[in-house]
């Protein structure tokens, strides 16, 4: 019987491996599901070191299988003695040559592209009218959230990026306490935010992100930068050009968004009393708020980065906000009373500027 067993566990041990990994190929999050110039460059690069290794890795397992079938001691007998040779020069030229062909190979593209994908000259490039020529959007990196402010507009928003598609969009990144690093798997590598400089790269998005899951693109944190690291998690909404110029529009207005719930007044009042120090609602204005900027909290997501986007979710959190992101900044609000929190809730769901 255990016998039996044992003869299934390898082919077990693939299919359970399978049915884990087949998680990593989801188009909003994956890698190797490129979305864009910049990752599907990225992708060449590793599909064609990754083909390179396989290449070595099969040839060397070939001889090394053939070697031990070809000398057995069985097959040539008790006495055989190999030839005493002192080397081999035809043997030592290709195992000389071969690797630094094959090195040369995947040298030649990966220096050809790290140089063209670190060029952010044109970041500072002006049309005849004096406008950037490309979109710059500054990221700072906070402990548990992202805040993007978008210079040219005068415009700033929280843990919802987002960038018209089918053109290069520059980043300015940095980290307001720690360093984190911003990745859009989907989209591109990784790229640290440091406290004492600015890195700057850019990225292209080429796929409109209304069709996936969510209608977003993920991004997240990967540098580790405390206990809620993990859930250092952001979004991007990627539209074509027209609406992100509306978009722009609206968000240069926010200062009047309204609510078209009765409690979202009440809300106001509250969130006005507790909140606005530091969270503002209106997305005009720079970076460097304490928390979170609201102004399309309705349009968002998530809570939190994370949570499920509901009233609950608002509530629990505004209550306890360490329980859902432990080592983040904002205290708890737990004086505040039900109808308090309920209305604060209603009124942060009101803040949209999407149709
Ligand atoms: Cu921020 Cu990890």
């Amino acid at each position: 019987m255990m016998k039996g067993l044992k003869k299934w566990r390898f082919p077990a041990m693939l299919a359970a491996l399978a049915l884990v990994l087949s998680g990593c190929g989801e188009e909003y999050l994956s890698t190797l599901r490129p979305a864009g110039e910049v990752g599907q460059e990225q992708f060449n690069l590793l599909i064609l070191t990754s083909l390179i290794m396989l290449l070595v890795i099969i040839v060397v397992v070939v001889i090394y299988v053939a070697a031990l079938f070809k000398f057995r001691r069985s097959k040539l007998g008790e006495d055989h003695m190999p030839d005493d040779v002192e080397g081999s020069h035809k043997l030592e030229f290709i195992w000389t040559a071969v690797p630094i062909l094959l090195l040369l190979i995947i040298a030649i593209p990966t220096v050809y592209y790290t140089y063209k994908l670190g060029d952010v000259s044109a970041m500072e490039k002006t049309n005849d009218d004096g406008d950037p020529e490309h979109l710059v959007v500054d990221v700072t990196a906070k402990l548990y959230w992202w805040e993007f402010e978008y210079p040219e507009y005068g415009i700033v928003t929280a843990q919802e990026l987002v960038v018209p598609t089918g053109e290069k969009v520059f980043f300015n990144l940095k980290a307001a306490d720690v360093k984190h690093s911003f990745w859009i798997p989907a989209i591109g590598g990784k790229m640290d935010t440091n406290v004492d400089n600015l890195n700057k790269f850019y990225l292209v998005f080429d796929k409109e992100s209304k069709d996936l899951k969510d209608g977003v693109f993920y991004g997240k944190c990967a540098e580790l930068c405390g206990p809620s690291h993990a859930l250092m998690d952001f979004k991007v909404k990627t539209l074509n050009r027209d609406d992100f110029d509306n978009w722009v529009a609206s968000m240069k207005d926010t200062e009047n968004q309204v609510a078209d719930k009765d409690s979202a007044d009440a809300g106001e009042a509250a969130f006005a009393q507790s909140c606005i120090g530091c969270h503002a609602t209106s997305a005009v204005g720079a970076s460097g708020a304490a928390g979170p900027n609201m102004a399309t909290f309705g349009d968002r997501n998530r809570v939190a980065g994370y949570l499920d986007h509901s009233k609950e979710n608002i509530v629990n959190w505004i209550q306890d906000p360490q329980k859902y992101k432990p080592g983040n900044l904002m205290p708890a609000f737990d004086s505040l009373s039900d109808e308090d929190l309920d209305a604060i809730a209603d009124y942060l769901l009101g803040l949209k500027v999407e149709e």
